[in-house]
């Protein structure tokens, strides 16, 4: 299958090129410091203090010069391995349950991945020279990115468009990372790397748009300071309680659940909907790809075990003092417990 079937959603309208412009911000990202990291793509250190390899940080400063949001957008921002596949698949099947009810046999998620049906800017949108047209896509449009506040294309704040974050335990979103990036060096005939080396990388901040702890409580602060602009939710939570995360969500972006569809069960449809079990059983997650900056990723790779504290079956009790020791010093007095 592959990541263009089926009909849904609506797809981005024509794309014109800006090879120029790409080039300007590839060059200068070639001119910012550049580290060695977990996976085989060296990490950039963004003038905002950031870490991403090249081609994403393009796209996200390609993003921010020519991006135009609305009011009513909705754009989910996350650290990579921290639930961004799983807040896409209830966003979506939330936001747009009417036009594709849960259950119907046509579905998008039985032809499409979660990251097809809501596109990251820097990974998706903004990538190969392209300047895509988001005019067409339907209100809300619904959006993706892992970069962090500061770094969020203008227009995003200027509008005053929704924003929801996910994160989660360092120490799984460490293992989940190590993980991903671990199947990318076999693939590329790379040693994969000790689940040492990976956590020395991370403590350091040398962390795909790490530092961890600067990212979340960047939007963190946000959330506090504007709580009808960003919605914030723990992974840990959404496993404990998925329905209530899904009822939030729903009125975060607008479309409260009716008496009527809480009476018939819709909540915990889109709750089984995007499950775990149902997810990697589908045949767009067993035999769909997603076309990413770097090339078509399998759609099964963005699922592994999908519990809380895989960590303890990887991390050293030492490795994970340590990296609880900096998550308590860095979050100390801003009110976040994670
Ligand atoms: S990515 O590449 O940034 O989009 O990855 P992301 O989706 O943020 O993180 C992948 C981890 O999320 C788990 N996952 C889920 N957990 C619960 N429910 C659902 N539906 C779900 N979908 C994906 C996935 O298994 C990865 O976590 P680990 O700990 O590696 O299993």
């Amino acid at each position: 299958m592959s990541s263009s079937a089926g009909t849904y959603p609506p797809q981005q309208g024509h794309a014109e090129t800006n090879e120029e412009l790409y080039q300007q911000f590839t060059n200068l990202v070639s001119s910012w410091p550049c580290f060695p990291a977990l996976s085989n793509y060296q990490l950039y250190r963004h003038d905002d203090g950031w870490h991403s390899s090249l081609a994403p940080m393009v796209g996200t400063m390609v993003a921010d010069a020519c991006f135009a949001a609305r009011p009513s957008d909705v754009v989910v921002a996350t650290l990579p391995k921290s639930g961004t596949t799983w807040i896409k698949s209830l966003l979506y099947s939330t936001v747009r349950r009417r036009e594709h009810p849960v259950g119907s046999s046509d579905h998008p998620f039985n032809s499409l991945g979660p990251h097809e049906c809501i596109k990251f800017f820097e990974y998706q949108l903004y990538t190969g020279n392209r300047i895509p047209d988001l005019d067409e896509l339907p209100d809300p449009r619904l959006f993706a990115t892992h970069v962090p506040f500061a770094s969020l294309p203008r227009s995003v704040l200027a509008s005053g468009c929704k924003i929801i974050y996910v994160c989660r335990d360092p120490k799984d979103h460490l293992i989940s990372q190590w993980s991903f990036a671990n199947k990318f060096r076999v693939r590329d005939g790379l040693e994969p790397l000790s689940v040492d080396a990976a956590a020395g990388f991370f403590c350091d901040g040398m962390s795909p748009f790490g530092p961890y702890w600067d990212h979340v409580l960047g939007y963190w602060r946000v959330h506090l300071a504007h709580p009808e602009q960003v919605l914030f939710f723990r992974y840990e939570e959404m496993s404990r309680d998925p329905a209530a995360h899904v009822r939030r969500l729903a009125e975060f972006a607008g479309c409260p659940f009716s008496v009527e569809e809480e009476e018939v069960g819709v909540v915990d449809a889109i709750v089984k909907l995007c499950s775990f079990e149902n997810m990697t059983g589908l045949e767009a997650t067993k035999g769909g790809k997603t076309e990413l900056v770097f090339g078509a990723v399998d759609n099964s790779s963005f699922f592994r075990r999908g519990v809380v504290a895989d960590w303890v079956n990887h991390l050293s009790p030492e490795t994970a003092r340590r990296i609880d020791a900096i998550t308590e010093a860095r979050f100390t007095g801003s009110g976040l417990r994670i």
